[in-house]
């Protein structure tokens, strides 16, 4: 469906709501709840998906033990179908699985700073979209030990970053899939196409865990795309001088012996690659903001005097975000500074951005602009990565203004000039239809000419519609997933403009648009 903004204005529930695994499970759990006693012809989907959704979702906490009991006779004829190895996104084909909806993660993890080992296993909570003969979750490396589907011994094979799960029965559309796998082993580093590096990483001072785009199956299994959002509770055991910081609210943390074990949860919505976990001897800090957020800070031994700057700043960030976006979006904010300058890269790990070296202003913005603009409002699929990146870039150039430097205009007029027209900058446009490798995600016309796009619409539509535009995005896709279409839409509506030609020559044609 495409939302148009009349229809977000009466709709925002449907629209949002089509892509909210929550709302899907309830949805789901409809269709279970109408099941026809033993002995009774099951209704067909097409009789079930037209019954009301009136019960209420399936919590994140519910167990196997929730599962509706499907008649025996039913479940034994069940021809069930293999889920697909991935959710067909156009840059990462293999991201994510098919079949089902995740809904929780708990990852219980043992990490030896020694030999660099983790003991672990996942419970992921999900619910069936088809019935599920086989399915895959993605990881990387590891042996795995067992699987175990609604509490009974699966088996399973591998298959690259594929482990593909026969349940000892078909799980039947719509039911509680439970999904235990217990896995150790010494963790690689994920290789991303642009040569960084994600996954499970080593810095000076401990290990993290950086997820975007496909590092996050390089440290549990996962349906590891931006589409599934689920909850998150991380429950972590190291040697007790080294404490662990993760997303989310920590719980108090047990004592055993030399071993510390902390556990933190993250309540909200989350897109697996922002999952992460940070160990090493920090400094924790724990302040609120004024409207009484907390802001929880985690800084690397010796980077806690060259930090102090950026991360005093916080809470002044946050509400003037707030400001341009609405309210922040989830129910904590902080940072993680890391000694890992080798990783060339930051992260808007959700509530609590990762800075793998000492953070400035500029980038303090971009990390914290992204859990609005990413985070809460989260790609479709990969190949929207410029309304992550040029919009969080955007928001460094208005930052800058705001805080006496630049004004946005002089950014966009020197980034303008910086590339003459016959530059390479301008072949390779960031808009969803040219944006094919993934290589390019985190090139440079993803984030500058994302940018400019901005600011020319900016210009088009006048300051009073472009806020309202920037604004009513966010506040409309909180915790969802967009695509490029429904942004043109929403400015459209609101500026009452047709806009297909800015948006063609900024995000679309290969050579440089005219100002
Ligand atoms: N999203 C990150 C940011 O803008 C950047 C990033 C994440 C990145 N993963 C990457 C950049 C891999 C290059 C390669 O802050
Ligand atoms: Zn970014």
């Amino acid at each position: 469906m495409r939302c148009s903004v009349a229809a977000l204005v009466v709709f925002v529930a449907a629209c949002s709501g089509a892509r909210n695994p929550v709302a899907r499970v309830a949805v789901a759990s409809t269709v279970v709840a109408t099941t026809a006693p033993v002995g009774k012809t099951p209704p067909t989907v097409a009789q079930v998906t037209t019954e009301p959704v009136s019960i209420a979702p399936v919590s994140a906490t519910s167990g196997p033990t929730a599962s509706v009991v499907r008649p025996e006779s039913v479940s034994t004829t069940l021809e069930g179908i293999s889920g697909a190895d991935g959710v067909g996104d156009p840059v990462l084909p293999l991201a994510g699985n098919g079949g089902y909806d995740a809904v929780s993660y708990e990852l219980t993890l043992a990490w030896d700073p020694a030999s660099n080992r983790l003991s672990a296993s996942a419970m992921i909570r999900a619910v069936a979209t088809q019935n599920l003969a086989t399915f895959d979750l993605d990881l990387r490396g590891f042996d795995v030990l067992s699987v175990d589907v609604n509490g009974t011994q699966a088996t399973f094979e591998r298959d690259g970053q594929e482990l593909r799960i026969r349940p000892a029965e078909v799980v039947p559309t719509g039911s509680n899939l439970s999904v235990l796998v217990d896995y150790s082993g010494v963790p690689e580093p994920v290789a991303d196409p642009d040569g960084s590096s994600s996954g499970w990483i080593l810095t000076n001072d401990g290990a993290t865990a950086l997820g975007e785009p496909q590092g996050a199956p390089g440290w549990f299994p996962v349906n590891d795309h931006p589409s599934d959002k689920a909850t998150f509770s991380f429950i972590v055991t190291v040697p007790s001088e080294f404490n662990v910081v993760s997303n989310g609210l920590p719980a108090t943390p047990v004592v055993a012996g030399l071993l510390t074990t902390y556990t933190w949860n993250e309540n909200r919505p989350m897109a697996p690659y922002l999952a992460t976990i940070a160990i090493g001897h920090f400094t924790m800090t724990q302040t609120t903001t004024a409207s009484g957020l907390p802001v929880i800070n985690a800084i690397g031994a010796g980077l806690e005097n060259a930090s102090q700057a950026s991360l005093a700043r916080i809470p002044e960030m946050v509400d003037w975000l707030s400001e341009l976006f609405g309210p922040y979006p989830f129910d904590s904010v902080g940072a993680i500074v890391l000694d890992a300058p080798e990783v060339g890269y930051f992260l808007e790990t959700q509530d609590r951005p990762t800075f793998t070296a000492v953070p400035f202003d500029a980038v303090m913005i971009h990390e914290l602009a992204h859990q609005w603009v990413g985070d809460s409002v989260s790609v479709a699929t990969w190949q929207e990565i410029w309304l992550n990146e040029g919009f969080a870039a955007y928001v460094e150039w208005l930052w800058a203004e705001h805080d006496g430097g630049a004004s946005a205009q002089e950014t966009f007029d020197a980034t303008y000039s910086a590339h003459a027209a016959g530059d390479s900058f301008w072949s390779k446009p960031p808009g969803p239809g040219t944006m094919t490798s993934a290589a390019d995600l985190f090139g440079e016309p993803v984030y500058m000419r994302g940018a400019m796009t901005l600011h020319a619409l900016r210009m088009r539509v006048g300051d009073t519609a472009f806020f309202e535009i920037l604004k009513t995005w966010t506040i409309t896709h909180g915790d969802g997933n967009v695509t490029t279409i429904e942004f043109i839409d929403l400015a459209e509506a609101i500026s009452k403009m047709a806009l297909d030609d800015l948006f063609t020559a900024w995000l679309v044609t290969p050579t440089r648009p005219a100002r």
